[in-house]
């Protein structure tokens, strides 16, 4: 269908859904176990009722905010997700201009299918890019953010739940694999790094963990000062799924956290994100003056971008919605989804009585969520 018949973010799934490969689609769609995570992510929104302001001045509304410092149009982000390749033969490029377009932050994965180096060639000059790292063996992993660094990435974001890798059933029915010679798609890294041939690599459900030689002993005490003693950049702990960790975040001094259960993908039942910063909110509003809080998982309703600014997050990222986008219709299909979750925040806002970001407050959110201890 032409761009203008896509009126949400659902309707770019379905037309995603038409084109992918069924081994793309398995991939990208898949989630753990019963993907009990996966779905209660978008559905948890709908717990979320506003508390709308009437008769506040809202001809001017702004919706654009800072990130770690860095200007963003829309309290939106791409979150790092492997492989755009598989869904378009420009993969991860088109997000890079798709979001110098609509002036929004991506987020590059770790495991990305084109090089670090090739997406930030298409970047613009004053674009900012953020690096999502998984932690390998000291040495392997100082010489990655010694290139990205060089390279000019703006941030580190340090996935903390990918541990292992979850089970999904779904690709290892699709016969899953990383090396798939029919498409050639693999992490860039991957097909560069001798690492690989190390026996790091394992088999998890059938599926290759796409990160040989991955650290299993990540620490608060260990990781976090190891990586503030060789970069400069900004931290932001990505994977916190509960309140005592987000506070022991703010403790070990990173510079954000961004609540998140991996898309579902990870541990299966761990709770939506946007539960988790409801209690954070709740139970911790001093998190919120002392680093920057983020959420991903779900998101796909302008709706739901305010109902977590409400609730005290910066901004919030979005995995999958991005890849179907440019897969379906490359980097046309980034800047249509940008623009549509653009068009829905700004009507949100303006009927909640909020003129800036600054004006979304707790208040303004009513949850049905039962009580909980
Ligand atoms: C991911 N995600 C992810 N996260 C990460 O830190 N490194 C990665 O390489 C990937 N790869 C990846 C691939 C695919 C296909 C998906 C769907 C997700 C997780 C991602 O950053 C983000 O947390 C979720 O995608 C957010 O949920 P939604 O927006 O997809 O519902």
């Amino acid at each position: 269908p032409p761009l203008d018949r896509i009126l949400n973010l659902r309707d770019m799934e379905a037309v995603a859904f038409q084109i992918l490969s069924s081994k793309a689609n398995a991939y990208y769609s898949s989630a753990s176990d019963d993907e009990i995570s996966l779905t209660e992510n978008a559905r948890s929104f709908s717990r979320f009722f506003f508390h709308p302001r009437v008769m506040r001045p809202v001809a001017r509304c702004d919706p654009s905010t800072r990130i770690l410092g860095f200007k963003s149009s829309i309290p939106v982000f791409a979150s790092g997700a492997a492989l755009a390749k598989l869904g378009h033969p420009e993969g991860e490029a088109n997000i890079t201009r798709g979001a110098a377009q609509t002036g929004i932050i991506q987020m590059v994965s770790f495991n990305s299918s084109l090089s670090y180096s090739e997406i930030m060639s298409a970047a613009t000059s004053s674009q900012a890019l953020f690096f999502q790292l998984y932690k390998q063996t000291d040495s392997i992993s100082e010489q990655r953010i010694r290139e990205i660094e060089a390279l000019g990435y703006k941030a580190i974001f340090l996935t903390v739940d990918a541990i292992v890798i979850g089970n999904r059933e779904k690709a290892v029915r699709n016969a899953w694999e990383l090396e798939d010679e029919e498409k050639g798609v693999a992490p860039y890294w991957y097909d560069n790094d001798a690492s690989k041939k190390s026996s790091g690599v394992v088999a998890a459900a059938g599926v290759r963990s796409i990160t040989s030689d991955k650290d299993l002993d990540l620490s608060w005490e260990k990781t976090i000062p190891w990586l503030r003693s060789i970069t400069k950049l900004p931290v932001v702990i990505k994977g916190i799924q509960c309140i005592e960790d987000a506070v022991i975040a703010v403790e070990a001094g990173v510079d954000g956290i961004l609540l998140s259960n991996h898309g579902g993908r990870q541990l299966d039942y761990s709770l939506p994100p946007i539960e988790v910063l409801y209690r954070l909110r709740l139970r911790r509003p001093d998190v919120f003056e002392k680093v920057e809080v983020y959420i991903d998982g779900g998101i796909r309703r302008g709706t739901d971008v305010v109902k977590a600014l409400c609730l005290g997050a910066t901004a919030v990222g979005l995995g999958r919605s991005f890849l179907y986008a440019q897969s379906a219709y490359g980097e046309a299909g980034v800047v249509r989804i940008v623009k549509i979750l653009r068009r829905e925040i700004l009507t949100a806002m303006r009927l909640l009585g909020a003129s800036t970001v600054a004006d979304l407050r707790p208040d303004m959110v009513v949850s049905f969520t039962p009580k909980v201890s």
